[in-house]
């Protein structure tokens, strides 16, 4: 996701900034800026794609004293990945950059062009900027108009501000993005939304807490609250280990991504829900006009995304719902006909069978939806339509929260296709539209059910196999479970739909076959259960997943109370994704890099 680096000192600014954004790289952008405030002049640098494009622009440019300055990278949410679009922003005599999304900035910028504004990109960021310089036109300082703008906005966001009336100042404001600010000796002031940038240049670190928001001079850090109400600074000794930062503390970066999912599925749900209908400002209503079929075609675990995507769509949206696995669809020539709405799914959108597949539809003349994680990637440069999941760089071979926030978006989707053809009233949306806004706590890893898993674990190191179970969306659930397994412990896993076990799986069933049971409270309870009595009356060894106590299992994960199958179902993924981060750590497997395997499969 975007990166954010501030810097207020004497130093080389145009450097100090640049290499900040270098340790940024990590999380993922698709363009990059700076803005530096020098002697009350600016200089502004943006480029697209790689940093050494930045460098390359700025290479004649040169910082020489006293400045302040803000710099950028940007994973594109609202608009292209262009340079327009790229922070920072500018105003009249200012510059913004943003990690986040402001909410509200629709409103918001309706209101700056009745006033005679003019907007240079499709950005939210950029509302932040004039909004600011509109109240400075009422307010009596600068820090009064930044005040001001903050508590206008909704939404997540991280920001920095610079501006020629106060030229010597940064203003920050953070709500729901993470940001920190350090000092040292020489009193320098250096911002930056993780850790990386910061090692080497200060060993005391401030990280502000929601609602913080304030500003650095030369002299001072002035924090306030919520409230207006001025705070110390706390600070904390800063690890100057840079590896081990871009983990944040995590042993491997899929653990990282498992704890990771609840903000990820924030931003994902962001600005898409209103309270009673699913709103996708990037699709087209007229992109189902004439669709009485939609075809999901992916591979792994974007695949069994699209498999619990079948469910939702045929329950909710009433719509007829294939399911393809792309590396099948390629070579068997499919009958595509032209009522069908093609989704590819992919978190890369580089995946060579998934593409292929897109451009077989294409050239077939079908409608076409990619849902994809990278923006401009292959497959959203193709599609017809594109909707981002915003998961941000996904660095664990093993996907955890790609397959998330694509299942979150599956189930937005299918609310808003509902509406569109009338088949859920207005009050079954508007009450899935809460659950939805649910997920993120659901997903909150605690440190009881983390602690309760890794005691777990040690009871599942051998044995001959594993099988996963679950009916009906539990049943990708169990698949990808399995895949996860199987990807970085090398364990024989099996996902299986639960009610199948018996036409066959189940003579393997002994007390070296690990059954992982997912009996969700609100979804066929009582058949699935049947299912593991089946496997348990066949000394099957059984760990299940639940909210139901079952005293028929070896072991039992409980999984809080949801008030919906799909909130289960969130919950239970984190239970099989630890699991297997568990198991794989015990065995002493490199859980980022599983053994012959690749993050993005460009090749068939
Ligand atoms: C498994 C995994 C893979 C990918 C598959 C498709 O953890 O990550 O199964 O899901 O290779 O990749 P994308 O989604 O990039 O098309």
């Amino acid at each position: 996701m975007c990166g954010i680096v501030g810097y207020l000192g004497e130093k080389n600014t145009k450097k100090i900034l640049l290499d900040g954004l270098k340790e940024l790289e990590y999380r993922g952008y698709d363009s990059a800026g700076i803005a530096v405030l020098e002697n009350g002049n600016f200089s502004y640098y943006k480029a697209v794609g790689k940093l050494v494009n930045l460098e390359d622009k700025t290479k004649d440019y040169e910082t020489k004293g006293f400045a302040a300055g803000i710099g950028h990278t940007r994973w594109a949410t609202h608009g292209k990945p262009t340079e327009l679009n790229a922070h920072p922003h500018l105003g009249e005599s200012s510059y913004v950059v943003h990690n986040g999304i402001i909410e509200n900035y629709a409103n918001l910028k309706k209101e700056l062009i009745a006033d005679g504004v003019t907007f240079l990109s499709q950005t939210d960021t950029e509302v932040i900027v004039h909004q600011f310089e509109k109240n400075l036109k009422s307010c009596a300082t600068a820090f009064e108009a930044f005040g001001k703008t903050i508590s206008e906005l909704d939404g997540a966001y991280a920001v920095l501000l610079v501006t020629k009336s106060e030229a010597d100042t940064i203003f920050f404001a953070k709500h729901g993005s993470p940001m920190l600010v350090g000092t040292n000796k020489e009193g320098e002031k250096y911002f930056a939304s993780s850790d990386t940038p910061l090692i080497g240049h200060c060993q005391d670190v401030n990280y502000f807490e929601d609602g913080d928001f304030g500003y650095v001079t030369a002299n001072d850090i002035a924090i306030f609250n919520n409230d207006g109400v001025k705070k110390e600074a706390v600070f904390s000794a800063l690890s100057q280990n840079k590896l081990s930062a871009q983990k944040d503390g995590y042993r491997f970066f899929m653990e990282k991504e498992i704890y990771e999912q609840s903000d990820v599925i924030s931003d994902t749900l962001m600005g898409r829900l209103s309270d009673e209908k699913i709103i996708f400002d990037e699709l087209d209503k007229s992109l189902f006009d004439g669709i009485n079929e939609i075809k999901l075609c992916a591979c792994g675990t974007s695949y069994h995304a699209a498999m619990s995507a079948s469910y939702l769509f045929e329950r909710y949206s009433k719509i007829r719902t294939s399911l393809e696995i792309a590396s099948e669809f390629r070579y068997r020539s499919p009958i595509m006909s032209k009522d069908t709405l093609f989704v590819v799914i992919s978190q890369s959108g580089e995946t060579a069978d998934t593409l292929e597949t897109l451009k077989m539809a294409k050239k077939a003349g079908l409608k076409t939806l990619v849902i994809c994680n990278v923006d401009n990637s292959s497959m959203v440069r193709l599609a017809d339509a594109c909707i981002l999941t915003r998961a941000g760089i996904e660095k664990g071979v093993a996907s955890t929260k790609a397959f998330a926030t694509q299942v979150t978006v599956f189930w937005m989707l299918s609310l808003f296709v509902a509406k569109l053809r009338n088949s859920l009233d207005t009050n079954e949306i508007a009450r899935q539209i809460s659950l939805l806004r649910e997920i993120p706590t659901h997903v909150k890893v605690t440190d009881e059910m983390h602690e309760r898993i890794k005691r777990l674990s040690k009871r599942y190191l051998h044995g001959h196999g594993f099988f996963f179970i679950g009916r009906d969306v539990f049943f990708p659930l169990a698949l990808e479970g399995a895949l996860k397994l199987k990807e970085i412990s090398y364990l024989h896993a099996e996902g299986y739909p639960s009610g199948e076990m018996k036409h066959g799986p189940i003579a393997l069933a002994d007390p070296e076959l690990f059954t992982i049971a997912l009996l969700p409270e609100h979804l066929h309870y009582e058949k699935s259960k049947s299912n593991v009595e089946e496997l348990s009356a066949r000394d099957s060894t059984i760990c299940v997943i639940s909210a139901i106590e079952f005293d028929k299992a070896d072991d039992f994960v409980q999984i809080s109370t949801c008030q919906d199958y799909m909130l289960e179902f969130f919950e239970m993924m984190i239970v099989v994704q630890l699991l297997s981060l568990e198991i794989s750590i015990r065995l002493g497997n490199d859980v980022d890099m599983p053994r012959n395997l690749a993050k993005s499969v460009t090749v068939e």
